[in-house]
């Protein structure tokens, strides 16, 4: 038996739904493959801040730092500006833990139409590698002149050697894995000044890869393509905010971001890695018993494959996949009626 300490933290909104049902997943799949989660679950939410004035403890990192690792539902709520909540909780757990990589897979599964009909199901099977610690979410700028006529808001973008240089290697070995392919998200054309240095770090990177082909594409015409054709794409390594956004993009590409998983990586384990769907709390159909749990799900397959259980992960994964392609349960995001909880129990019958 295999034991693996995991700390949940639900949050907000959905976030607090979804996590149930990759709980109940993982201890299904566990009870097959001899692997036992000790799951210690922290109330870090908006919540909590309403309540003392923190979205975690001062030492929260102090007490994540012992376990195998992190999942974690959704941060944000109406009641508390964003930039608290999630400067409170998310960024810093990304940052503190060095979990520079962001990896962020979709596939359009059989039984699931893109919503753009475009798509043949299973020729959509591309990784978004998002870098997750710097570039354009930097700490550096700030607000002034609240109100006045010459209010201004500034904010720099950092780009590190190291930094790009990091997360372009693990895109390199990742898509030498893969297909072969890579696509880097640029916007090189003469006006950002950040993205020519991060390019000539593609070019530099990409010649010790030579079993990889290497593009850069324009973002703008990147996202263009992932809707006309999002077929050709293998691993796409992106900044930051460009991976945000396409991360969300290929997701619905897929039928809906209710299904999206994503992990933050710390690549060299010195911190645990943090595993969560990529969409938000979602306010708007919180509370209600229907937010889609694959995506939540499909992190914790993510997380069985980082701790060490491929064969786990991959039950997971041909459960949601079966799910999909020989059922019609199904949230409401993806045209069905059925429950956050009947969407669970039938995946646990077919797992
Ligand atoms: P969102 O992802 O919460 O919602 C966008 C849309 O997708 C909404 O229509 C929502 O109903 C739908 N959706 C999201 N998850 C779903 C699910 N599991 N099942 C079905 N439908 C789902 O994005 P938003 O509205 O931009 O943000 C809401 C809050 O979440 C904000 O506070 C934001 O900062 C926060 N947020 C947090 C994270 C995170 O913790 N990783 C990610 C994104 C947004
Ligand atoms: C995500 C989210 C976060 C991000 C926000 C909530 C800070 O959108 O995980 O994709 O931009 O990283
Ligand atoms: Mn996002």
């Amino acid at each position: 038996m295999t034991n693996h300490r995991i700390a949940l933290i639900p949050g907000d909104g959905v976030g607090t739904e979804v996590i149930p049902p990759a709980r109940r997943i993982l201890d299904a799949v566990g009870r097959r493959h001899g692997i036992a989660f000790a799951c210690t679950s922290f109330d870090w939410s908006c919540e909590r801040y309403a309540r003392e004035g923190a979205m975690m403890p001062a030492d929260g990192l102090d007490r994540l730092r012992g376990f195998d690792a992190i999942l974690l539902g959704a941060v944000g709520s109406p009641e508390v500006p964003d930039h608290v909540s999630l400067w409170g909780l998310l960024i810093p757990i990304r940052r503190g833990f060095r979990q520079y990589v962001n990896l962020r897979p979709i596939r359009v599964f059989e039984g699931l139409g893109s919503p753009l009909r475009t798509a043949a199901p299973d020729a959509v099977d591309l990784v978004v590698v998002r870098e997750n610690v710097e570039g354009e979410y930097s700490e550096i700028g700030g607000r002034l002149n609240r109100g006045f006529p010459d209010e201004i808001a500034v904010q720099e973008s950092v780009f590190t050697r190291a930094g790009v240089t990091r997360v372009l290697d693990h895109a390199f070995a990742l898509a030498a894995r893969r297909g072969g392919r890579l696509t880097s998200a640029t916007k090189s054309n003469g006006v950002v000044h950040t993205m020519p240095f991060w390019d000539e770090l593609v070019a530099e990177r990409g010649a010790l890869h030579p079993e990889v082909t290497w593009e850069r594409e324009h973002i703008d015409a990147l996202a263009a393509g992932f809707v006309l054709d999002p077929a050709r794409f293998d691993v796409v390594v992106a900044s930051n905010l460009f991976g945000d956004v396409l991360s969300d993009l290929a997701a619905a590409i897929a039928g809906s971001i209710g299904i999206a998983p994503s992990a933050s990586l710390n690549p060299e384990r010195e911190f645990p890695s943090l595993f969560e769907p990529v969409h938000g709390s979602a306010p708007d159909i919180a509370g209600r018993g229907v937010a889609n749990p694959l995506g939540a799900i499909w992190s914790a397959a993510l997380m069985l494959d980082h701790l060490g259980h491929p064969d786990a992960a991959r039950d997971v994964t041909d459960a949601i996949a079966a799910l999909l392609a020989k059922t019609d349960v199904r949230t409401p995001d993806l045209g069905g009626s059925a429950t956050t909880a009947e969407v669970t129990d039938r995946l646990l019958d077919l797992l």
